[in-house]
């Protein structure tokens, strides 16, 4: 593909907020794009801390950007500079995409749990209608799936956790939506003969760590599909061991794209070229 693309006075911009930022595979994957759809627009990472965070916000409205992407450790902080923010992203609590109206007006979304949920239906096939989860983790990215599984109408999500309390507050939020317990994470042994799909929101098995689980292996059954939000290595310890024992698995990947391709469709109106972004992003790991 040759482009003839250049940055002139018309070209839109966007970009990525987050600490640390270096690694991100964000301007890679969203400019592709861009090229892709011939949409004259950038896509630039920041490296934005804390304490500038509101400036940075501030920043980016004078100039006009029109919408960008916040990352840890901004995803909730983030809400308080904003004019408006959509009801899926409130009852998540954290957003990941901003948008800019033509006024400047910056509504944020929330793109990670629905971007999550469209890659494991697209890559697993699975339906996830009347489905048993489990979920280990309480952190930000087990928020945006709990609540985007609840809109699929899945049965029951059990939410497990190193600090039980965490898993139990995620619990009680999410009741409203579906039926929802929070456990420790030695819990799983009793339920894992009552659950269809298994879901690591946590870090564990994340390079360099790479030899670590987030559940005991031999507690796997075949008849799980195996979930791990991890895609740095793309296939984790938890998947490898999954895999051995018959389980269908889901890597990380996926989630990263499709939340990135929610935002393009919010910003641009255009459908995102998933296979493009895909592609750049894998080259760009390998
Ligand atoms: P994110 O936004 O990526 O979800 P987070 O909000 O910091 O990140 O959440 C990280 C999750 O991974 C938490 O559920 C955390 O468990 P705690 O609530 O007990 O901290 C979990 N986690 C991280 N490292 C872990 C480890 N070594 N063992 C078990 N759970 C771990």
């Amino acid at each position: 593909m040759t482009s003839a693309w250049q940055m002139d006075s018309e070209t839109k911009f966007y970009g990525v907020l987050g600490d640390p930022v270096r690694h991100s595979k964000s301007p890679i994957m969203m400019n592709r794009a861009f090229r892709a759809c011939g949409i004259n627009a950038a896509y630039g990472a920041f490296h934005v801390t804390p304490e500038r965070l509101k400036d940075a916000v501030r920043g980016l409205r004078a100039l006009g950007f029109r919408g960008f992407n916040v990352t840890i450790p901004h995803k909730v902080d983030v809400m308080d500079h904003l004019d408006a923010v959509d009801e899926r992203a409130r009852r998540i609590g954290a957003v990941n995409t901003v948008v800019a109206d033509d006024n400047g007006v910056l509504t944020g979304y929330n793109t990670d749990g629905i971007g999550y949920v469209r890659s494991l239906k697209e890559e697993t096939g699975i339906a996830l209608e009347g489905k048993r989860v489990a979920l280990i983790g309480a952190g930000g990215a087990a928020r945006g799936i709990v609540f985007a599984l609840a809109e699929e109408g899945v049965a029951s999500v059990a939410v497990l956790n190193r600090t039980e309390s965490s898993a139990r507050s995620l619990a009680a939020e999410a009741a409203r939506f579906v039926s929802c317990e929070g456990m420790p994470l030695n819990a799983l042994a009793d339920i894992i003969d009552q659950i269809d799909l298994l879901i690591n929101t946590t870090s564990v098995g994340m390079h360099p760590n790479v030899d670590d689980v987030p559940v005991p292996p031999e507690l796997l059954r075949p008849h799980l599909v195996v979930s791990d939000i991890v895609y740095n290595p793309r296939n984790t310890r938890l998947l490898r061991e999954a895999a051995a024992k018959g389980c269908p698995v889901h890597g990380g990947l996926g989630m990263f794209i499709y939340q990135g391709a929610y935002a393009f469709e919010y910003w641009t109106g255009t459908a995102a070229p998933v296979a493009v972004m895909r592609e750049a992003v894998e080259a760009s790991l390998r």
